[in-house]
């Protein structure tokens, strides 16, 4: 019996890949086709798939053509399956000519001839493009722009800035001082403007029927926060907190690996989140610039319930609110944990889940993760993870973005009780509930 393995994302089936299949198949006794993973396609550079990997899996099935599937999963796995269930003819289609020949050593390979004028990047293509517009001029809008280039199906077509940038980032794109002006070329908008212009920014976007992103915290209290998120509803839009740290694979995975009693019972967690950059100091303060993010994995471990906080903060300018360091501290009925954040000081920007049994270390940047170790007493015990983080995790912020447009359905990486929580510690901030300062920062 002749096995033949063929492999591909397979996404919105088409001709050219059915045409693929019944040719893989005619080249011997019994196909295999090997589907990559969602995770595998985005370390290979290929996100927003239109289709789940079940999806796809069912798709492919549905044709009757494969007498096995499997998913492909990591790097150097077609060695792996090529041995393991012996086949004898490797073959993809012709726009791979050349790139399997190490596969030679194995199996037979084969490239067939590639159906023309088709691809699942043209049936994607066909739907029509999200047209996001920025607005505001936070320094990380240009590596917004970068990443959205790898994403299928959206596009940024303007930006709106109160004062007209002295040198806008691409020439394709529109400027605009007149925010109505944006928001009639637009189905969305990624808000990154000043903390306290997002609650006003989001509400007019939300009420002439636009979908929005927004830097967290999305308002300055919880209550205009859970506002926005009703009017979302009711008008059967997406609002999304864009905290890019939640979008990362890595920090989903250790999450999840802590809730499962990994490390026993989850008794502390302690964030740190620091950055000296004047720049970002004159607009955003340590607490909305870092505070977002360092409250994440507080309230999706622990819940938005916390029986007690306090902040700890040194002030660079305590008119302007600017603070140069803050510590928060939550008590929980069943743990603590502690938020160290600052554009003023500087501190190890790392992540520990302290836990009955052992911990989870993230080593800094622990916001951009993509590693973690889960340490025990004995050594020996210790595990290490990796998982690939291409853009910081923005690609994939913009991903679940457009897909959450598409779908009408909110894929809830950062819930909105999480959002209204965090925004609700910021206005708590502001208004210096709970707060004990310390030492005024030198100038
Ligand atoms: N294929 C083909 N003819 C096409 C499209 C795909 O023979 N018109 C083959 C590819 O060469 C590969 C398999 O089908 O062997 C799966 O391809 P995949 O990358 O999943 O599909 P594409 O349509 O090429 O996807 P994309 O546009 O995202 O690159």
């Amino acid at each position: 019996m002749i096995k033949v393995i063929t492999y591909g994302t397979f996404d919105m089936l088409h001709y050219g890949h059915i045409r693929l299949l019944e040719r893989a198949k005619a080249l011997g006794d019994y196909l295999i086709v090997g589907i990559t993973s969602d995770d595998y396609d985005k370390t290979r550079g290929k996100i927003n798939n239109h289709q789940s990997l079940m999806e796809r899996i069912t798709a492919v099935k549905a044709t009757g053509l494969a007498d096995e599937i499997l998913v492909e999963e990591y790097e150097g796995q077609k060695i792996d399956d090529i041995r393991r269930l012996g086949a004898d003819i490797f073959t993809v289609g012709s726009d791979w000519v050349g790139y399997f020949d190490y596969l030679n050593e194995y199996c037979k390979v084969i490239y067939l001839p590639r159906t023309e004028g088709i691809s699942s990047t043209e049936v994607r293509a066909e739907k029509r493009k999200l047209r996001i517009g920025l607005v505001g001029t936070a320094a990380f809008r240009t590596k917004f722009i970068n990443e959205a280039k790898y994403v299928n199906g959206v596009e940024v077509v303007g930006i709106y800035e109160a004062r007209q940038p002295s040198e806008p980032e691409e020439d394709s794109l529109f400027y605009t001082d007149n925010y109505d002006e944006l928001l009639e070329k637009v189905d969305a908008v990624y808000i990154l403007s000043k903390p306290e212009l997002h609650y006003e920014h989001t509400k007019k976007a939300l009420s002439v029927g636009k979908h929005v992103l927004c830097e967290s915290p999305i308002a300055c209290t919880g209550k205009q926060c859970g506002e926005l998120y009703d009017l979302a509803r009711q008008r059967g839009l997406i609002l999304m907190d864009a905290i890019k740290t939640a979008y990362s694979t890595a920090y989903e995975r250790l999450l999840l690996m802590a809730k499962g009693g990994k490390i026993g019972r989850v008794v502390s967690i302690d964030a740190v989140c620091t950055s000296l950059r004047d720049s970002v100091m004159s607009e955003w303060n340590s607490m909305c610039s870092w505070a977002p993010a360092a409250m994440l994995p507080v309230f999706q471990f622990f819940g938005v319930n916390y029986r007690d906080r306090i902040f700890f903060t040194m002030f660079q300018d305590r008119q302007k609110n600017i603070d140069a360091y803050t510590k928060i501290d939550f008590v929980y009925d069943t743990g603590v944990a502690s938020v160290k954040v600052a554009q003023g000081a500087k501190a190890e920007g790392e992540l520990i889940i302290t836990g009955t049994k052992g911990y989870i270390y993230v080593p800094a940047p622990w916001w951009k993760t993509d590693y973690f170790e889960v340490r025990f007493e004995n050594p020996e015990d210790n595990k290490r993870f990796f998982y690939q983080l291409d853009g910081e995790g923005i690609r994939y912020e913009i991903v679940a973005f457009s897909k959450a447009v598409e779908s009408g359905k909110d894929m809830n990486y950062v819930s909105r009780g999480i959002s209204e929580a965090i925004a609700g510690v910021i206005g708590d901030f502001n208004e210096r509930k709970g707060l004990i300062e310390i030492g005024a920062a030198a100038k």
